[in-house]
């Protein structure tokens, strides 16, 4: 599995902690920022992390901002993502079950840094259950085209 991971200057030290995971895990990835020390603007990180998940170049991606919510917004413009906001452990894994999501986005200011482990653990470590989900996040895939 190759995993994207991208933040705004707002995701920073919670991106940090996850690259951590991910290494623990033996997870392929990359982290494609930011690296910065000012403030940047999350679709300029969310957008291309999430364009590259739909290419088919990386399977899943994790984006963070403040809040995940810009994160989430962002990546969920792009045809055939499907950008989870997540913030508890229940929902990280109903939302591989049921939704197959491909990104999960997290706000750093809402979590702390345990739990996004477990949030992001659970969410890798699960898979889509396929059967009557698949005809709903088809009918997603199919608005798209329109
Ligand atoms: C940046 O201040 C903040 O707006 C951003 O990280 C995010 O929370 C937006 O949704």
């Amino acid at each position: 599995m190759k995993v994207i991971l991208a933040s705004d200057h707002g995701g920073i030290s919670l991106r940090k902690e996850i690259s951590g995971l991910l290494e623990e895990m033996n997870i392929e990835y990359q982290d494609i920022g930011c690296d910065c020390a000012d403030s940047v603007d999350y679709p300029d990180y969310g957008i291309p992390a999430a364009e590259r998940v739909a290419s088919g170049e990386f399977d899943k991606g994790i984006l963070i901002c403040g809040t995940g919510i810009g994160m989430s917004i962002s990546a969920n413009k792009v045809k055939g993502i499907r950008a989870a906001l997540v913030h508890d452990v229940f929902s990280a894994k109903a939302t591989r079950e049921h939704n197959d999501s491909n990104m999960i986005t997290m706000g750093e200011r809402v979590i702390g840094p345990g739990l996004a482990r477990e949030i992001v653990k659970t969410w890798l470590e699960t898979e889509f259950q396929a059967g009557r989900h698949a005809n709903r996040i088809g009918k997603i895939a199919d608005y798209e085209t329109k």
